[in-house]
Protein backbone atom coordinates (compact mmCIF):
# COMPACT_ATOMS: atom_id res chain seq x y z
CA UNK A 1 0.00 0.00 0.00
CA UNK A 2 1.57 3.43 -0.92
CA UNK A 3 0.90 6.16 1.09
CA UNK A 4 1.93 10.40 1.07
CA UNK A 5 5.27 10.86 1.83
CA UNK A 6 4.60 12.98 4.68
CA UNK A 7 2.86 10.02 6.25
CA UNK A 8 6.36 8.13 6.01
CA UNK A 9 8.31 10.08 7.98
CA UNK A 10 9.84 8.33 11.24
CA UNK A 11 7.94 7.60 14.35
CA UNK A 12 8.48 10.63 16.46
CA UNK A 13 9.62 9.71 19.84
CA UNK A 14 6.48 10.81 21.66
CA UNK A 15 3.34 10.56 20.64
CA UNK A 16 1.80 13.84 18.57
CA UNK A 17 -1.95 13.52 19.50
CA UNK A 18 -4.40 14.05 17.18
CA UNK A 19 -2.39 12.13 14.72
CA UNK A 20 -3.39 8.90 16.46
CA UNK A 21 -6.90 7.14 16.58
CA UNK A 22 -8.14 3.81 18.30
CA UNK A 23 -9.20 0.87 17.09
CA UNK A 24 -9.26 -2.69 17.89
CA UNK A 25 -6.68 -5.38 17.56
CA UNK A 26 -8.49 -7.20 15.17
CA UNK A 27 -9.04 -4.26 12.88
CA UNK A 28 -4.80 -5.26 11.86
CA UNK A 29 -4.97 -8.71 12.68
CA UNK A 30 -7.11 -10.28 9.89
CA UNK A 31 -4.35 -8.41 7.28
CA UNK A 32 -1.31 -10.43 9.06
CA UNK A 33 0.32 -13.32 7.75
CA UNK A 34 1.01 -16.12 10.59
CA UNK A 35 3.51 -15.16 12.97
CA UNK A 36 7.34 -16.39 11.69
CA UNK A 37 10.31 -17.46 13.23
CA UNK A 38 14.12 -17.01 11.48
CA UNK A 39 17.01 -18.56 13.43
CA UNK A 40 20.57 -17.25 12.32
CA UNK A 41 23.33 -19.08 12.72
CA UNK A 42 26.12 -16.42 13.86
CA UNK A 43 27.66 -14.62 17.06
CA UNK A 44 24.84 -12.59 19.38
CA UNK A 45 27.49 -9.65 19.50
CA UNK A 46 27.44 -9.56 15.41
CA UNK A 47 23.34 -10.38 14.40
CA UNK A 48 23.63 -8.94 11.13
CA UNK A 49 19.80 -7.89 11.74
CA UNK A 50 18.40 -4.12 10.34
CA UNK A 51 18.53 -1.56 13.11
CA UNK A 52 15.32 -0.47 14.91
CA UNK A 53 13.93 -4.26 14.13
CA UNK A 54 13.10 -5.85 17.23
CA UNK A 55 10.85 -5.13 20.21
CA UNK A 56 12.01 -7.17 22.62
CA UNK A 57 15.02 -9.44 23.65
CA UNK A 58 14.47 -12.00 26.16
CA UNK A 59 17.49 -14.31 26.26
CA UNK A 60 19.92 -16.39 28.85
CA UNK A 61 23.63 -16.19 27.71
CA UNK A 62 25.86 -18.72 28.98
CA UNK A 63 26.84 -18.43 32.82
CA UNK A 64 30.29 -17.64 33.47
CA UNK A 65 32.68 -20.65 33.66
CA UNK A 66 30.26 -23.03 33.58
CA UNK A 67 29.12 -24.96 30.51
CA UNK A 68 31.51 -25.13 27.91
CA UNK A 69 29.73 -25.31 24.57
CA UNK A 70 32.63 -26.22 22.32
CA UNK A 71 32.98 -23.15 19.91
CA UNK A 72 35.65 -21.14 19.72
CA UNK A 73 33.70 -17.62 19.64
CA UNK A 74 31.52 -18.53 22.66
CA UNK A 75 30.56 -16.42 25.60
CA UNK A 76 31.29 -17.70 29.06
CA UNK A 77 34.51 -19.34 28.74
CA UNK A 78 36.36 -15.74 29.43
CA UNK A 79 39.22 -16.36 32.21
CA UNK A 80 37.79 -13.05 34.24
CA UNK A 81 34.61 -12.11 35.23
CA UNK A 82 35.39 -9.07 33.50
CA UNK A 83 36.35 -10.80 30.71
CA UNK A 84 32.57 -12.14 30.68
CA UNK A 85 31.34 -8.61 31.60
CA UNK A 86 33.19 -7.30 28.62
CA UNK A 87 31.62 -9.88 26.10
CA UNK A 88 28.06 -9.20 27.72
CA UNK A 89 28.30 -5.30 27.37
CA UNK A 90 29.59 -6.09 23.19
CA UNK A 91 26.21 -7.66 23.34
CA UNK A 92 24.53 -4.90 24.82
CA UNK A 93 25.81 -2.66 22.20
CA UNK A 94 25.04 -4.59 19.54
CA UNK A 95 21.03 -5.09 20.72
CA UNK A 96 20.78 -1.50 21.29
CA UNK A 97 21.66 -0.97 17.70
CA UNK A 98 18.61 -3.78 16.83
CA UNK A 99 16.37 -2.92 18.96
CA UNK A 100 13.71 0.25 18.64
CA UNK A 101 13.73 2.81 20.76
CA UNK A 102 10.91 1.82 22.74
CA UNK A 103 12.55 -1.79 23.28
CA UNK A 104 13.21 -3.72 26.48
CA UNK A 105 15.89 -6.80 27.32
CA UNK A 106 14.80 -9.20 29.68
CA UNK A 107 18.36 -10.75 30.04
CA UNK A 108 18.29 -14.05 32.78
CA UNK A 109 21.89 -14.29 34.55
CA UNK A 110 22.93 -15.95 37.59
CA UNK A 111 26.00 -15.81 39.57
CA UNK A 112 29.08 -18.61 39.55
CA UNK A 113 31.11 -19.36 42.78
CA UNK A 114 34.56 -18.61 42.17
CA UNK A 115 37.59 -19.34 44.24
CA UNK A 116 34.27 -20.03 47.18
CA UNK A 117 33.14 -16.94 46.85
CA UNK A 118 30.31 -15.54 44.75
CA UNK A 119 31.78 -13.19 42.18
CA UNK A 120 28.83 -10.98 41.56
CA UNK A 121 28.40 -11.32 37.66
CA UNK A 122 25.00 -9.55 37.85
CA UNK A 123 25.46 -6.59 39.91
CA UNK A 124 29.00 -6.45 37.40
CA UNK A 125 26.61 -6.30 34.04
CA UNK A 126 24.29 -4.09 35.48
CA UNK A 127 26.72 -1.56 36.59
CA UNK A 128 28.67 -2.03 33.29
CA UNK A 129 25.29 -1.16 32.13
CA UNK A 130 24.04 1.92 34.07
CA UNK A 131 27.56 3.15 33.14
CA UNK A 132 27.23 3.01 29.31
CA UNK A 133 24.01 4.50 29.66
CA UNK A 134 21.35 1.86 29.75
CA UNK A 135 18.41 2.08 32.66
CA UNK A 136 18.14 -1.08 34.65
CA UNK A 137 13.84 -0.88 35.40
CA UNK A 138 14.10 -4.34 37.01
CA UNK A 139 15.98 -6.43 38.71
CA UNK A 140 13.41 -9.67 38.85
CA UNK A 141 14.39 -12.34 41.01
CA UNK A 142 13.70 -15.70 39.81
CA UNK A 143 13.14 -18.05 42.56
CA UNK A 144 12.48 -21.73 42.35
CA UNK A 145 11.40 -24.33 44.83
CA UNK A 146 13.21 -26.73 43.73
CA UNK A 147 16.56 -27.53 41.48
CA UNK A 148 19.59 -29.56 41.41
CA UNK A 149 20.85 -30.97 44.24
CA UNK A 150 24.23 -29.19 45.63
CA UNK A 151 26.92 -31.12 47.28
CA UNK A 152 28.28 -28.02 49.26
CA UNK A 153 27.67 -28.93 53.38
CA UNK A 154 28.52 -24.76 54.44
CA UNK A 155 26.28 -23.37 52.21
CA UNK A 156 22.96 -22.77 51.22
CA UNK A 157 21.96 -24.44 47.75
CA UNK A 158 21.16 -21.42 45.18
CA UNK A 159 17.42 -21.68 44.31
CA UNK A 160 17.56 -17.63 42.58
CA UNK A 161 18.72 -16.22 39.53
CA UNK A 162 18.26 -12.96 37.99
CA UNK A 163 15.90 -11.73 34.94
CA UNK A 164 17.43 -7.88 34.27
CA UNK A 165 15.32 -5.71 32.78
CA UNK A 166 17.32 -3.07 30.92
CA UNK A 167 15.92 -0.07 28.27
CA UNK A 168 17.48 2.54 26.97
CA UNK A 169 14.99 5.31 26.06
CA UNK A 170 11.98 6.68 28.97
CA UNK A 171 9.24 5.99 26.49
CA UNK A 172 9.89 2.16 26.41
CA UNK A 173 6.80 -0.24 25.27
CA UNK A 174 5.13 -1.99 28.39
CA UNK A 175 1.81 -3.11 29.02
CA UNK A 176 1.31 -3.26 32.56
CA UNK A 177 -2.37 -3.93 32.54
CA UNK A 178 -1.81 -6.52 29.91
CA UNK A 179 0.34 -8.09 32.49
CA UNK A 180 -2.06 -7.45 35.54
CA UNK A 181 -4.92 -9.25 33.48
CA UNK A 182 -2.46 -11.90 32.23
CA UNK A 183 -1.69 -12.79 35.93
CA UNK A 184 -5.30 -12.29 37.58
CA UNK A 185 -4.32 -9.45 39.64
CA UNK A 186 -5.19 -5.92 40.21
CA UNK A 187 -2.46 -4.47 41.97
CA UNK A 188 1.11 -3.71 40.46
CA UNK A 189 2.37 -7.03 40.52
CA UNK A 190 5.99 -7.66 42.57
CA UNK A 191 9.58 -7.72 41.23
CA UNK A 192 9.79 -12.11 42.38
CA UNK A 193 9.07 -14.58 40.05
CA UNK A 194 8.58 -18.15 41.47
CA UNK A 195 8.74 -20.12 38.28
CA UNK A 196 10.31 -23.45 38.78
CA UNK A 197 13.03 -24.43 36.28
CA UNK A 198 11.91 -27.03 32.89
CA UNK A 199 14.81 -29.48 31.61
CA UNK A 200 15.01 -30.55 28.71
CA UNK A 201 17.75 -33.23 29.13
CA UNK A 202 18.20 -34.20 25.76
CA UNK A 203 18.99 -31.80 24.33
CA UNK A 204 22.03 -31.11 27.60
CA UNK A 205 21.09 -27.27 27.78
CA UNK A 206 19.72 -25.12 30.07
CA UNK A 207 16.26 -24.16 28.53
CA UNK A 208 14.12 -21.40 29.87
CA UNK A 209 10.68 -22.10 31.62
CA UNK A 210 8.03 -20.59 29.17
CA UNK A 211 6.58 -18.53 31.79
CA UNK A 212 9.56 -16.32 31.82
CA UNK A 213 8.93 -15.90 28.26
CA UNK A 214 5.23 -15.59 28.30
CA UNK A 215 5.72 -12.87 31.08
CA UNK A 216 8.42 -10.87 29.37
CA UNK A 217 6.22 -11.11 26.12
CA UNK A 218 3.14 -10.02 27.97
CA UNK A 219 4.61 -6.66 29.43
CA UNK A 220 6.92 -5.32 26.46
CA UNK A 221 6.67 -7.14 22.95
CA UNK A 222 3.51 -5.44 21.28
CA UNK A 223 0.99 -7.28 19.67
CA UNK A 224 1.45 -4.95 16.39
CA UNK A 225 3.77 -2.54 14.91
CA UNK A 226 3.09 -0.02 12.37
CA UNK A 227 5.28 -1.39 9.72
CA UNK A 228 5.71 2.30 7.92
CA UNK A 229 6.31 4.37 11.08
CA UNK A 230 7.53 1.60 13.10
CA UNK A 231 5.25 2.74 16.10
CA UNK A 232 3.84 0.00 18.39
CA UNK A 233 0.49 0.19 18.63
CA UNK A 234 -0.16 0.52 22.39
CA UNK A 235 -3.49 0.19 24.71
CA UNK A 236 -5.75 2.82 25.47
CA UNK A 237 -7.51 2.74 28.92
CA UNK A 238 -10.17 4.59 30.53
CA UNK A 239 -10.69 4.85 34.13
CA UNK A 240 -14.56 3.51 35.21
CA UNK A 241 -16.73 4.19 38.51
CA UNK A 242 -16.06 0.41 39.48
CA UNK A 243 -14.31 0.09 42.61
CA UNK A 244 -12.66 -3.56 43.69
CA UNK A 245 -14.85 -5.24 46.00
CA UNK A 246 -12.76 -7.33 47.66
CA UNK A 247 -11.52 -4.40 49.41
CA UNK A 248 -13.42 -3.00 52.25
CA UNK A 249 -12.35 0.34 52.11
CA UNK A 250 -13.62 0.15 48.66
CA UNK A 251 -17.26 -1.01 49.39
CA UNK A 252 -17.78 1.80 52.10
CA UNK A 253 -17.13 4.08 49.69
CA UNK A 254 -19.21 3.03 47.26
CA UNK A 255 -22.24 2.70 49.87
CA UNK A 256 -21.70 6.41 50.97
CA UNK A 257 -21.60 7.64 46.86
CA UNK A 258 -24.76 5.49 47.25
CA UNK A 259 -26.03 7.11 50.16
CA UNK A 260 -25.42 10.65 49.32
CA UNK A 261 -26.82 10.42 46.03
CA UNK A 262 -22.96 11.15 44.06
CA UNK A 263 -23.99 11.13 40.20
CA UNK A 264 -21.39 9.61 37.47
CA UNK A 265 -19.92 13.60 36.99
CA UNK A 266 -19.17 13.57 40.75
CA UNK A 267 -16.87 10.26 40.09
CA UNK A 268 -15.38 12.06 36.60
CA UNK A 269 -14.40 15.36 39.07
CA UNK A 270 -12.76 13.41 41.38
CA UNK A 271 -10.55 11.52 39.01
CA UNK A 272 -10.19 15.16 37.17
CA UNK A 273 -8.65 16.24 40.29
CA UNK A 274 -5.83 13.32 40.18
CA UNK A 275 -5.40 13.87 44.07
CA UNK A 276 -6.51 12.23 46.67
CA UNK A 277 -7.50 15.35 48.46
CA UNK A 278 -9.27 17.98 47.09
CA UNK A 279 -8.76 20.76 49.70
CA UNK A 280 -4.84 20.88 48.95
CA UNK A 281 -5.11 19.94 45.32
CA UNK A 282 -2.99 22.57 43.06
CA UNK A 283 -2.54 20.25 39.92
CA UNK A 284 -5.42 19.31 37.64
CA UNK A 285 -5.66 17.16 34.69
CA UNK A 286 -8.80 18.38 32.61
CA UNK A 287 -5.80 19.47 29.59
CA UNK A 288 -6.05 22.96 29.96
CA UNK A 289 -4.18 22.60 33.16
CA UNK A 290 -7.07 23.44 35.38
CA UNK A 291 -9.76 21.87 35.87
CA UNK A 292 -13.19 24.47 35.70
CA UNK A 293 -15.06 25.92 38.50
CA UNK A 294 -18.00 22.92 37.92
CA UNK A 295 -15.35 19.98 38.48
CA UNK A 296 -13.92 21.92 41.50
CA UNK A 297 -17.50 22.31 43.08
CA UNK A 298 -18.60 18.54 42.49
CA UNK A 299 -15.24 17.23 43.27
CA UNK A 300 -15.90 19.43 47.12
CA UNK A 301 -19.44 18.19 47.22
CA UNK A 302 -18.07 14.21 46.78
CA UNK A 303 -15.22 15.12 49.18
CA UNK A 304 -17.84 16.31 51.23
CA UNK A 305 -20.20 12.93 51.28
CA UNK A 306 -17.04 10.67 51.27
CA UNK A 307 -14.52 12.02 53.50
CA UNK A 308 -11.22 9.95 53.97
CA UNK A 309 -12.95 7.66 51.37
CA UNK A 310 -12.90 10.10 48.66
CA UNK A 311 -9.15 8.75 47.36
CA UNK A 312 -11.34 5.33 46.73
CA UNK A 313 -12.32 6.60 43.60
CA UNK A 314 -9.12 7.22 42.33
CA UNK A 315 -7.70 3.71 42.12
CA UNK A 316 -10.95 2.62 40.39
CA UNK A 317 -11.16 0.37 37.96
CA UNK A 318 -9.35 1.23 34.30
CA UNK A 319 -11.34 -0.90 31.12
CA UNK A 320 -9.19 -0.68 27.72
CA UNK A 321 -11.50 0.92 24.86
CA UNK A 322 -9.23 -0.06 22.55
CA UNK A 323 -5.72 0.17 20.84
CA UNK A 324 -3.56 3.44 19.46
CA UNK A 325 -3.81 3.29 15.74
CA UNK A 326 -1.72 5.32 13.83
CA UNK A 327 -3.82 4.97 10.04
CA UNK A 328 -0.94 3.92 8.26
CA UNK A 329 -2.68 1.08 7.59
CA UNK A 330 0.40 -1.45 7.60
CA UNK A 331 0.26 -4.13 10.12
CA UNK A 332 3.29 -5.96 11.02
CA UNK A 333 3.89 -8.05 14.48
CA UNK A 334 5.69 -7.17 17.53
CA UNK A 335 9.20 -9.02 17.18
CA UNK A 336 11.19 -11.10 19.81
CA UNK A 337 14.67 -11.77 19.87
CA UNK A 338 16.57 -14.41 21.46
CA UNK A 339 20.69 -13.82 20.20
CA UNK A 340 21.50 -17.26 22.45
CA UNK A 341 17.90 -19.45 21.23
CA UNK A 342 20.09 -22.94 22.00
CA UNK A 343 16.75 -24.76 21.78
CA UNK A 344 14.25 -22.18 21.21
CA UNK A 345 12.22 -21.89 23.85
CA UNK A 346 11.89 -17.94 23.56
CA UNK A 347 10.98 -18.11 19.64
CA UNK A 348 8.44 -20.71 20.28
CA UNK A 349 6.66 -19.23 23.31
CA UNK A 350 6.84 -16.10 21.28
CA UNK A 351 5.48 -17.00 18.11
CA UNK A 352 2.58 -18.80 20.14
CA UNK A 353 1.37 -15.46 21.67
CA UNK A 354 1.14 -13.89 18.12
CA UNK A 355 4.45 -12.21 17.49
CA UNK A 356 7.29 -12.92 15.07
CA UNK A 357 10.62 -14.11 16.18
CA UNK A 358 14.33 -14.62 15.86
CA UNK A 359 17.00 -16.59 17.11
CA UNK A 360 20.19 -16.42 16.90
CA UNK A 361 23.26 -18.99 18.25
CA UNK A 362 26.38 -20.36 17.10
CA UNK A 363 24.71 -23.77 17.95
CA UNK A 364 21.30 -23.13 17.81
CA UNK A 365 19.74 -26.72 18.81
CA UNK A 366 16.02 -26.38 17.53
CA UNK A 367 13.73 -29.65 18.27
CA UNK A 368 17.28 -31.10 20.38
CA UNK A 369 19.42 -30.80 17.06
CA UNK A 370 22.09 -28.84 15.99
CA UNK A 371 20.81 -26.44 13.35
CA UNK A 372 23.78 -26.30 10.36
CA UNK A 373 24.38 -23.64 8.01
C1 LIG B 1 22.05 -21.06 28.26
S1 LIG B 1 21.99 -21.53 26.58
C2 LIG B 1 20.49 -20.85 26.02
C3 LIG B 1 19.33 -21.75 26.26
C4 LIG B 1 18.05 -21.22 25.66
N1 LIG B 1 17.52 -20.18 26.51
C5 LIG B 1 17.04 -22.36 25.53
O1 LIG B 1 15.88 -22.19 25.89
O2 LIG B 1 17.41 -23.43 25.02
C6 LIG B 1 23.23 -20.54 25.86
C7 LIG B 1 23.38 -20.64 24.35
O3 LIG B 1 24.31 -19.63 23.96
C8 LIG B 1 24.99 -20.09 22.81
N2 LIG B 1 26.18 -19.23 22.65
C9 LIG B 1 27.34 -19.20 23.35
N3 LIG B 1 28.13 -18.20 22.94
C10 LIG B 1 27.46 -17.57 21.93
C11 LIG B 1 27.72 -16.43 21.12
N4 LIG B 1 28.89 -15.77 21.21
N5 LIG B 1 26.78 -16.04 20.22
C12 LIG B 1 25.61 -16.72 20.09
N6 LIG B 1 25.32 -17.82 20.82
C13 LIG B 1 26.22 -18.23 21.74
C14 LIG B 1 25.23 -21.56 23.09
O4 LIG B 1 25.43 -22.27 21.87
C15 LIG B 1 23.92 -21.93 23.81
O5 LIG B 1 23.00 -22.45 22.87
Amino acid sequence: MSHPAELRRPAPTRPILGEVSISGLDTWEKDLPAPKTNVIVGDARRTGLAANSVDVIVTSPPYWQKRDYGHPDQIGQEATPDGFVSSIMDCLTEWRRVLRPTGSIFLNVGDTYFKRSLVGIPGRIEAAAVDSGWSIRNRIIWAKTGGMPEPARNRLAVRHEYIIHLTYKPNYYYDLAGYREYLGVAANPGDVWMIEPERDMSAHLAPFPREIVRRAVTLACPPQVCAACGRARTRVEERTDQLDESRPQARRAMELAHLHKLTPAHIRAIQATGVSDVGKATKFQNGTGRNSAEVQRLAAEAKAALGGYFREFTFAKRETVGWTDCGHGEPSRGVLLDPFVGTGTATRVATEMGRDAIGVDLKPMLNGHPRLG
